[in-house]
């Protein structure tokens, strides 16, 4: 951790997501400036990822694709696990994200990178498994991104999703307060979300936890993890 990199992108999130635009541009103008120190920074904030990735049981030459994959951070969470997928494939729509997931990849011939919308991407041929690390939350029509999830996995494929969320165990002017600061980095918290999700996927494991934030030394974010195959 480095001040002067926590600061560069402190400054960037202050200045919160660009309100017009595409979303690719939006993203980039988010995220321009920040991608290199990117992953220092989120390991302190986007929790969870770790223990969704350990907690995955793939099936040998298991072919995964992660939706909003960004810098790629979640390939190293998989170790020596990572060798034995066919494919990992990264999909973003921010290209500079996409540059370090592309230098990160470099080193492993499974992994591939794809500048696209995880509300339009289809793979090449039906997946084992779909992720979504802290990038529903982000997606304005995270529904399409849903059903496009599941259409591209194989009958006994899994979802994994891990995302920050509203707790009812939080009153609501905490709720108000992480909704309205989340928004201004363009992170839109609902409860919809992980309920939808189990609409879809009835037999998931879903958790929900609380974690730190950085630089808020008194309050605590809920976060979610839902594990889940497409039929039981
Ligand atoms: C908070 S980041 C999480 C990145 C990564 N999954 C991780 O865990 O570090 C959210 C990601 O979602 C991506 N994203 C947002 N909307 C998207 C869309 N419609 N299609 C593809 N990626 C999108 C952003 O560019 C960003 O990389």
């Amino acid at each position: 951790m480095s001040l002067v990199a926590d600061a560069r992108i402190l400054f960037k999130l202050l200045r919160g997501m660009p309100s017009s635009g595409e979303a690719a541009s939006r993203l980039e103008g988010f995220y321009a400036g920040q991608a290199e120190a990117y992953d220092a920074f989120r390991e302190r904030l986007l929790h969870g990822r770790q223990e969704l990735i350990q907690q995955l049981q793939l099936p040998d030459n298991a072919y995964v694709v992660e939706l909003g994959g960004g810098t790629g951070r979640n390939i190293d969470f998989f170790g020596d696990k990572l060798n034995q997928l066919q494919q990992y494939q990264i999909v973003d729509l921010c290209p500079s994200l996409l540059e370090v997931a592309r230098k990160r990849a470099k080193q492993y011939p499974n992994v591939s990178v794809a500048e696209a919308d995880a509300c339009t991407y289809q793979p090449q041929s039906p997946v084992d498994c779909v992720i979504f690390s802290y990038s529903l939350t982000m997606i304005p029509d995270w529904q399409s991104a849903l059903n496009n999830a599941q259409s591209m996995l194989k009958p006994n494929g899994k979802i994994a999703v891990v995302d920050f969320t509203l707790s009812k165990q939080q009153n609501s002017l905490i709720s108000v307060f992480w909704r309205k600061w989340f928004s201004h980095d363009g992170v839109h918290l609902n409860s919809d979300q992980p309920q939808r999700l189990q609409a879809m996927f009835p037999h998931g494991e879903y958790i929900e936890k609380f974690a730190k934030v950085p630089y808020l030394p008194f309050v605590r974010v809920p976060y979610y993890l839902f594990i889940a195959n497409q039929s039981y």
